[in-house]
């Protein structure tokens, strides 16, 4: 196994080719798409895919191009969050929201156009190799981002703005708008690897727990964060349904070491070393970006 920063680096140096392989894109759109795609980000899901993979026995080769997809959909998904219609922001990874530099219509595009190359591209894959496991890992992918998945609960935040929360409401929030995409990593970069069920679930149970800490961090950030490390506005949320408006700071800060411990704890039993994602989720708990 390499580093989290190496792990970083491989996909960052990937995603730009990657796009451009599938084709002759509009000049405007592949713009806007890269704008976003190349701005920086943590890489936090396909780090934690390309490891999945990696500590169960598989390739980061075979991992690559399934990590990069998966960055391309959590990328398409803040570009929508950003949009008028939703969260209305205006900074983004450090730079201007998509839609305040191309425009909503080709900032809408975008969003699209990299849910959908993810899309193509692990389905091209799969194709390519004849394995089975990455007809699977795609499914899982198609089955996070969606409407059960991350969609589902991107509707509910939308839709719940402004209502008092509850904490069936603001789990499903969670669950699904942030943790279904720590779930995917875990899940596809171990099917990826020829793990079996047992063993899958133990990673998804680990994303799982590991999603909504970092959506409670994330919810606890808006309040007491620096916009300038965060590379997005803070003092957004006023209205939202976050952990915060639910159980104030300190007690969000320990329901979060809490899944922290959850999703650590979830790894037991599986038959490698587990050390990498114990660091990530317990650095997760002091992250200030
Ligand atoms: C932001 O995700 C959206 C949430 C789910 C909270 P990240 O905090 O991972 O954003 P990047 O990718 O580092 O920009
Ligand atoms: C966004 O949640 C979750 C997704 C984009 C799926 P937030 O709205 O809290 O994310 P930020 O704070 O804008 O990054
Ligand atoms: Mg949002
Ligand atoms: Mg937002
Ligand atoms: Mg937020």
């Amino acid at each position: 196994m390499r580093d989290a920063a190496a792990y970083r680096d491989l996909i960052n140096r990937s995603l730009e080719p990657r796009l451009r392989s599938l084709g002759a894109i509009p000049e405007r759109l592949l713009e806007a798409m890269l704008y976003s795609l190349t701005a920086g980000g943590k890489r936090l899901r396909p780090v934690l895919l390309l490891a999945a993979c990696e500590a169960a026995g598989g390739s980061c080769e075979t991992a690559l191009p399934y990590a990069c997809a998966l960055e391309m959909i959590h990328t398409y998904s803040l570009i929508h969050d950003d949009l008028p219609g939703m969260d209305n922001d205006d900074l983004r990874r450090g730079r201007p929201t998509n839609h305040k530099v191309f425009g909503e219509g080709v900032a809408i595009l975008a969003g699209d156009g990299l849910l959908n190359a993810a899309m193509e591209i692990v389905l091209r894959e799969s194709v390519r190799s004849g394995n089975m496991n990455g007809v699977r890992a795609a499914e899982v992918l198609a089955r996070h981002a969606g409407v059960t998945g991350m969609i589902g609960g991107q509707t509910v935040d939308v839709t719940m703005e402004g209502s008092a929360p509850t904490e069936e409401l603001v789990t499903y929030i969670h669950s699904h708008k942030t943790s279904d995409l720590l779930q995917a990593p875990m899940e596809m970069g171990m099917i990826l690897a020829g793990c079996g069920p047992d063993q899958v679930e133990k990673g998804r149970c680990y994303g799982y727990h590991l999603g909504i800490a970092f959506q409670i961090v994330d919810d606890i950030l808006d309040v007491t964060g620096n916009p300038e490390l965060m590379g997005k506005n803070t003092g957004m949320d006023e209205n939202k349904m976050t952990w915060v408006a639910l159980r104030g700071v300190e007690q969000a800060r320990r329901d979060a070491e809490d899944h922290i411990r959850q999703a650590v704890k979830a790894l037991q039993g599986l038959p490698w070393d587990t050390s990498f994602f114990e660091s990530i989720a317990r650095e997760n708990l002091s992250r200030a970006y």
